[in-house]
């Protein structure tokens, strides 16, 4: 008998909060872009050519939007995690990229776990990638496994997402990602976080 067993891997979680997501995303989005009237300049972080926001938490206005994502992260995680662990919020930001604008890599050092969830987005957007963490050390390997046992495995050096609207997704911190330029005329907006994990 023959056993391939791809050890060790990445938990990485998709989730779909559409239908409740189509009921706030007007808001949402007239939320984001309001944010950045009040403060246009933003910060600099991954962002090359958009605005990515100062970090959101305690601000009374983003509290229902806060209160969605954080039931859709608990509702995605429990499955998957010990009962008595505790899953806490610390940093949300808006990032809204006009035409061209785009993130480099980079990952989200003193955070376990880190999301994003798509606000506004269309099929030109520019996807979501993730660079496999082994992407060095087992290059050879990567580039000589076949499509099949690549696709089966999510064997490969680099994983695509598509922004789609009101989709989420959750990673390992230390997981390397960028997004690619926005090729739409279209602002693609999303919202990103960093959490905690505690077990008692
Ligand atoms: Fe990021």
């Amino acid at each position: 008998m023959i056993e391939f067993l791809p050890l060790f891997p990445c938990p990485v979680i998709k989730i779909d909060t559409k239908p409740e997501f189509n009921n706030i995303r007007n808001d949402l989005i007239s939320f984001c872009y309001s944010e950045r009237e009040n403060t246009p300049t933003g910060i600099t972080r991954s962002n090359k050519g958009g605005w990515h926001s100062d970090i959101l938490l305690e601000e009374e206005k983003f509290h229902k939007y806060k209160e969605f994502i954080e039931k859709y992260v608990t509702k995605s995680l429990e499955p998957y995690v010990n009962p008595d662990v505790k899953i806490v919020p610390f940093s949300y930001w808006i990032n809204i990229s006009g035409e061209n604008a785009r993130n480099n890599e980079h990952n989200h050092p003193g955070s376990d776990i880190s999301g994003c969830i798509w606000i506004k987005s269309s099929e030109s957007s520019g996807s979501f990638r993730f660079t496999n963490p082994n992407d060095f050390t087992h290059n050879p390997l990567l580039k000589t496994f076949n499509h099949q046992t690549k696709s089966k495995f999510y064997f490969s050096e680099r994983y695509f997402f598509k922004p789609i609207e009101g989709e989420m997704i959750l990673f390992p911190s230390v997981m390397n990602h960028c997004v690619f330029e926005n090729n739409d005329d279209n602002d693609r907006i999303s919202i990103a976080f960093n959490l905690k994990i505690y077990e008692n």
